[in-house]
């Protein structure tokens, strides 16, 4: 059985995932979140957020990143040159899969996970990448959780991809 795909992202109602290279707010509550979420497990993650993301080889996580860029390599960082060859690797090393974006790597996995791991922040923000919409697909809320901060309300949940069985 292949081990399920699982997308963690943090998005406002807008979709809007980044700008400038940089988150679009800055939530520790959610960052806390993220980093335990994916501390051990193998996450797959575009060129731009494995340079941008310091802690990534903290905490056992193992990097398949998904780039041109060969070089990258090394011995605690895999490479794949797209989607699916980076999915074959995941699917071979320890661990959950965590999809981590950016926003293609989202667009194109979004069809095949099983799982979304989403801190929804209730704002509208200005952004340059997005999180594709997921709202028109099937999903059963197994987990919730609403928090707050000075700045923004945001809701953390867990859906599980529901698929027609038969
Ligand atoms: N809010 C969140 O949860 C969240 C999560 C992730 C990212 N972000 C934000 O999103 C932004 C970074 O995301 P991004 O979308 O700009 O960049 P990205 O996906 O991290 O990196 C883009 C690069 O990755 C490679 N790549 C990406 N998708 C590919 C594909 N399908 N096939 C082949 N190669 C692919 C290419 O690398 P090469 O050019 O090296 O070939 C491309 O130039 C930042 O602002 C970050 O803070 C936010």
């Amino acid at each position: 059985m292949p081990k399920p795909l699982q997308m963690i992202v943090a998005c406002t109602e807008n979709r809007v995932i980044g700008r400038d290279r940089r988150l679009p707010f800055d939530i520790p509550e959610d960052k806390a979140w993220f980093h335990a979420r994916t501390a051990g497990q193998t996450v797959v993650l575009g060129r731009i957020c494995f340079e941008t993301w310091p802690k990534v080889l903290a905490d056992g996580r193992r990097p398949v990143v998904i780039t041109r860029d060969a070089t990258l390599a090394s011995s605690a960082v895999r490479v794949a040159p797209g989607v699916p060859e980076a999915l074959a690797i995941a699917q071979a090393m320890p661990g959950d899969i965590m999809i981590c974006g950016g926003q293609r790597i989202y667009e194109e996995t979004l069809p095949l996970a099983d799982r979304l791991l989403l801190t929804l922040v209730h704002a509208e923000l200005p952004g340059d990448t997005f999180f594709p919409e997921w709202r028109h697909l099937s999903w059963r809320e197994s987990w919730r959780r609403e928090g707050a901060d000075a700045r923004y309300r945001y809701t953390f949940s867990i859906l599980e991809r529901v698929r027609p069985t038969g």
